[in-house]
């Protein structure tokens, strides 16, 4: 069962754990002595200092570049985040990493459930072999010429959040310093990694993170991260789940290699329509995209537009979606709407997901759901005999009498990140399937 997006924060009291161990000796009568174990001293979080904030300089060209080639990207939801692989559904399989580049999507975000693989105490050693899963599957990843994004998310005592079945849980006090020094275990690890990895220091804070607790840990963490990656872009996101309405209250610490990531699942009661996670669950039926409900989706995008004009930091849109209760038709509306919307800001994007509840593939029938990724097109289309004689105009393209085009152009701002454009949906209208046997132009 997924979390309840909208579960209420219960401030929860916190233990505070003695700093160092107890020793006692206690004389007896038999002259002799008793001791009890010693309890590994607490880590210190000061030992983990917030880098300087308040005048962050505006991004590098290198963290503009990475931003920009994220591109049109896509979320590996419900695999590794799940409290164990495999559990919501879905797992990274080699199928799935060759169909999401096949496809011709830039990026490919990573979310990692860190904090199920970790131990309860210092110094909160990441399972080995978990940790040798998720980097096997960012080489892959990075081996199909992706750019990844690899997460931490769902740490759900971070946020004050009630643990999943099965979770362990840890004293309170130690929550926020595990949190750093997983980080400096990951960074320490990824090191290595070309410039296509980016990591994003967490998912959709909320809850006790929300306000000053985030900016002071994120300042943390991105210290310890700075250790072993001095220049590595680094994606920070606002808290109450990365809303755009928090950009104002995130404090950057002073560095150039960041992106500044949102999410939009504006409207809520369409996106999430049915979603089982949210409570209470949401009535089926609300279709999409009115006038209004565009203005509501397009809301969070300009408030983000305006944030990153004036603070010099690209932005992405690192989740957005509709889940699969909702109508097709409308997903397709609301999709297409969504990219052109973040595209015409000059923002990249992931959408939010690939292969479960909000999937644009079907891991079953190892097929692309056809309209839907129409929405957040990256597939190449073959033209079928009707079209092949004549010129096919839609929207500003042109397709030429070529039986399979080197590549489709549509209206997006930059040519070189558009290998190709959905055609009128549902493609069965128009007779035109869907090929994904080729990998595309990227930038
Ligand atoms: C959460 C998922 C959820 C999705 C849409 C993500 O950030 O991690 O569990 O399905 O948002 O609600």
């Amino acid at each position: 069962m997924r979390p309840a997006r909208t579960s209420l924060f219960h401030p929860k009291a916190r233990a505070v754990l003695a700093a160092s161990a107890l020793l006692l000796a206690a004389g007896c009568a038999a002259g002799g002595s008793i001791s009890i174990p010693l309890t590994p001293a607490a880590p210190d979080i000061n030992a983990y200092p917030p880098m300087p904030k308040g005048a962050p300089p505006g991004a590098s060209a290198r963290a503009e570049a990475a931003a920009k080639a994220l591109g049109r990207g896509v979320n590996f939801g419900n695999m590794l985040e799940a409290p164990t692989e495999g559990a919501w559904g879905v797992s990274v399989t080699d199928d799935v990493i060759d169909k999401a580049a096949a496809a011709g999507f830039a990026s490919v975000r990573l979310p990692v459930r860190w904090s199920n693989h970790a131990g309860a105490e210092a110094p909160f050693t990441i399972d080995p072999a978990f940790m040798t899963r998720v980097e096997s599957i960012v080489d892959k990843l990075l081996a199909k010429n992706l750019v990844v994004v690899l997460n931490m998310h769902h740490y759900r005592q971070l946020d004050g959040d009630a643990l999943d079945a099965g979770e362990a849980k840890v004293a309170d006090a130690l929550v926020d310093v595990r949190f750093v020094m997983l980080w400096e275990q990951i960074a320490a690890r990824f090191k290595s990694k070309g410039d296509r990895l980016v990591l994003e220091l967490y998912n959709e804070p909320h809850g006790r993170m929300n306000g000053e607790p985030w900016n002071v840990l994120a300042a943390r963490a991105l210290g310890v991260v700075r250790k072993s990656n001095p220049e590595r872009p680094v994606v920070i996101g606002p808290t109450h789940w990365n809303s755009a309405g928090d950009l104002a209250q995130l404090k950057l610490p002073n560095d150039a290699n960041l992106i500044v990531t949102v999410h939009d699942y504006n409207p809520f009661p369409f996106t999430h329509q049915g979603a089982e996670w949210v409570t209470p669950v949401l009535p089926l039926g609300v279709t999409c995209c009115s006038a209004a409900q565009v203005a509501d989706m397009t809301a969070p995008l300009d408030v983000a537009k305006s944030w990153a004009a004036a603070k010099r930091y690209p932005v992405y849109v690192g989740e957005f979606g509709a889940y699969s209760k909702a109508d097709e038709a409308s997903r397709v509306t609301f999709n297409r709407t969504m990219r052109d919307a973040i595209e015409s800001r000059g923002m990249t994007w992931a959408y939010w997901e690939f292969a479960a509840g909000f999937g644009v593939y079907d891991p079953v029938k190892l097929a692309f759901e056809a309209p839907l990724t129409c929405g957040v097109s990256v597939v190449r289309v073959t033209l079928p005999a009707p079209f092949l004689s004549s010129t096919f105009r839609m929207r500003n393209l042109t397709f030429g009498a070529t039986p399979r085009l080197a590549a489709l152009e549509d209206s997006a701002p930059d040519p070189p990140m558009v290998p190709a454009m959905c055609v009128p949906c549902p493609y069965s209208s128009v007779g035109v399937e869907v090929a994904n046997e080729r990998p595309l132009r990227k930038s």
